[in-house]
């Protein structure tokens, strides 16, 4: 039988891909011979609608979705009653003229005009502008790293570094950055606009950048390249991001430290360097290709990544922004909320076991009316770190140039040494370190802030404190920051996002609760009622200001034995801490990016790094998905899906 949405070799590369529950099973009947095995666990969660139906009478949580199955599959579940449609994969048309994906001659001159590779952060952003537009927008999705043992044939994780060709490299630079897609809900549901003139590649290789603020221009900017200080070509490791209240995307360079080699001492920045992570060795070829990623050749390119790049997605000609206000660190994301005095603030995490989380305050205020007055406003502001302690405050420490150990004495000259160089001055201050600080976002209904800590299999059993109650922390947490004004249950409007101390709580310990070695801590009934996770990520909230949180736990997710994806809980009332299970990314895949529509009624995720293990590759990989087919010989590829209900109510109820 053939169905409307099964992929076959006619359909064009952005055919949408939809596999609600029933439509797997009976799939799954009608192409026994290819896919009994395959699917035999999907079979198997036809009973668990009725089990959840059951114990609902006496469910504290308001979310209403009976869950996803909580194994790991090769194809991708939804909660039953949900679609998650495939609406664009690494490798799709994103300019009009792009060529038609093949992979196995892949070149950068098509990956320049074609969806990027590993879709991170996600972003939707209705059309018009300004609107609340549920159902037309534009995507724009981070592409934050590549897989060449998953990209090209012939290669393994452990070998593509230094086996892999100049051109294949280059192909690894276009797939990174950044996608901006025009897409439409119709009739059949979720698809982009095709020859949409707002789509754009931003990309390593080509894209122009110009960087702003206190650090523009300096003397550790510069390279041969660029002995102006304020031209850089590319965005690198874009992990999450954030939305700015004036429409444009903030994205967040996290790990650029890899894609440098060369060694440290060799360089005037060897301190720096080293305190980035950046060793000698390269996990990426580029090292040997390019000049500008071997630090002995150009001790000052690495100075030129790190920070929070503005993007204004509505404008396809405009120049990306290094803003080095926010700080240089290996950011996770860059949440912007605006305070009640009119200033906005922008928080992000540090991601890297015993880094910190940090704030940055505009120095003017947000102008609704006036988009000239906001163009430039993260340039001028105040970057601060957090320092908890157990008595259950948190007080923001202001890194600013002259004060307290930020002097030349300690080696800093001007802010744009205090920037370059934030964690050492985070150091110096006494920031807390923390556990891999992700996410860190804010709750549009009770104002709170909520930060994803993923893991820390380092931390040892003198260093654990209230805020990190568990040494050699395998399964991550969430802290929840209460700024003034927050205490009740819908603070948002006098939430003061710009005070100096704010309250904080642990609002779970990640594990599973049956099993009292992991020190797990949710709602008392998550054991009976919802599902435990691991490695919480990436977070966001729908319009009732529940929390939806998404998971990558890396190679440990064969040893949980539980899947990553979305799961979600309330954060106030009787349903506090109880997770439940939404939806479950293909096997060795990680789940980022959750973007809801203002309507609630579609979840946008990003599939990350399919088939990502350490034995998988082109030739051999763990899952082909989101191909439909098994047997046909593509790669997995990262995509988006679309998650909404059949029913097309609001997600969660
Ligand atoms: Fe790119 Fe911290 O995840
Ligand atoms: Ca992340
Ligand atoms: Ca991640």
């Amino acid at each position: 039988m053939t169905r409307k949405n099964d992929l076959n070799e006619s359909q064009p590369a952005t055919t949408r891909i939809s596999t609600p529950l029933a439509e797997l099973i009976d799939t799954c009947l009608s192409r026994r011979s290819a896919l009994k095995s395959l699917f035999a666990a999907g079979v198997a969660t036809v009973a668990a609608p009725a089990a959840f139906a059951a114990t609902r009478e006496n469910d504290p949580s308001s979310l209403s979705f009976a869950q996803a199955s909580h194994s790991i599959e090769k194809y991708h579940q939804a909660a039953p009653g949900h679609r998650a449609d495939v609406l664009i994969r690494w490798g799709d048309k994103v300019l009009r003229d792009a060529a038609e994906f093949d992979p196995f001659k892949l070149s950068a001159e098509a990956q320049e005009k074609q969806f990027g590779y590993n879709n991170d952060f996600v972003a939707f952003l209705p059309l018009p502008r300004g609107s609340k537009n549920s159902t037309h927008g534009l995507l724009a999705v981070n592409h934050e790293y590549t897989n060449p043992e998953l990209m090209f044939s012939g290669l393994t994780a452990n070998d593509a570094a230094g086996k892999m060709t100049r051109e294949q490299a280059d192909v690894e630079l276009s797939a990174h950055g950044l996608s901006v897609v025009e897409i439409r809900k119709g009739d059949n549901g979720w698809q982009p606009v095709e020859n949409s003139r707002l789509n754009r590649r931003i990309s390593a290789r080509t894209t122009e950048m110009t960087v702003a603020g206190p650090a523009a221009g300096h003397d550790r900017l510069k390279t041969k390249a660029d002995p102006s200080g304020k031209r850089v070509i590319g965005t690198l490791n874009n992990c999450s991001g954030g939305v700015t209240p004036w429409g444009t995307v903030l994205t967040a360079e996290e790990n650029f430290n890899s894609y440098f080699g060369g060694d440290p001492d060799k360089t005037p920045e060897a301190a720096n360097h080293q305190r980035l992570g950046i060793k000698g060795k390269s996990r990426y070829s580029w090292p040997r290709f390019y000049e500008r990623f071997d630090i002995e050749k150009e001790p000052n390119e690495p100075n030129r990544f790190g920070w929070v790049v503005e993007i204004d997605p509505y404008d396809p000609h405009s120049t990306p922004i290094k803003r080095t206000t926010l700080g240089r660190f290996k950011h996770e994301a860059a949440t912007c909320v605006v305070a009640p005095d009119g200033r906005v603030v922008v928080y992000s995490g540090d991601d890297e076991a015993f880094e910190y989380i940090y704030r940055f305050i505009t120095a003017k205020k947000f102008a609704p009316n006036n988009p000239a007055a906001n163009r430039d406003l993260l340039d001028e502001g105040t970057l601060s770190v957090a320092k908890f302690d157990d008595a259950g405050t948190l007080r923001w420490l202001p890194l600013v140039f002259g004060q307290g150990p930020l002097t030349p004495a300690n080696g800093f000259h001007s802010q744009a040494d205090v920037l370059i160089d934030t964690r050492r001055a985070a150091d110096l201050l006494g920031a807390t370190p923390m556990d891999r600080p992700e996410d860190v976002e804010t709750n549009p209904v009770n104002g709170r802030v909520y930060v994803m800590l993923t893991n820390n299999n380092t931390r040892k059993p003198d260093q654990i404190s209230k805020l990190h109650p568990r040494p050699t922390n395998l399964y991550g947490h969430i802290v929840e920051l209460l700024p003034p004004g927050t205490e009740g249950s819908d603070g948002a409007r006098g939430a003061m996002h710009t005070a100096d101390e704010y309250r904080w709580e642990v609002l779970l310990l990640a594990g599973d609760p049956a099993k009292p070695e992991h020190g797990a801590k949710y709602h008392p009934d998550t054991e009976k009622l919802g599902n435990w996770l691991a490695a919480p990520d990436n977070c966001t909230f729908d319009n009732r200001g529940r929390l939806w949180i998404t998971t990558d736990q890396g190679s440990s997710q064969r040893k949980t034995g539980i899947p990553d994806g979305v799961y979600a809980c309330d954060v106030n009332g009787a349903g506090r801490g109880l997770t439940k299970f939404f939806y479950a990314v293909p096997k060795d895949a990680e789940m980022c990016g959750p973007a809801f529509t203002p309507d609630n009624k579609t979840l946008f995720v990003a599939v990350q790094h399919p088939g990502e293990e350490k034995n998988s590759t082109f030739d051999n990989p763990s899952t082909r998905w989101p191909d439909f087919d098994f047997k046909r010989n593509v790669p997995p590829r990262p995509a988006i899906v679309a998650i909404t209900r059949e029913d097309g109510g609001v997600i969660g109820g």
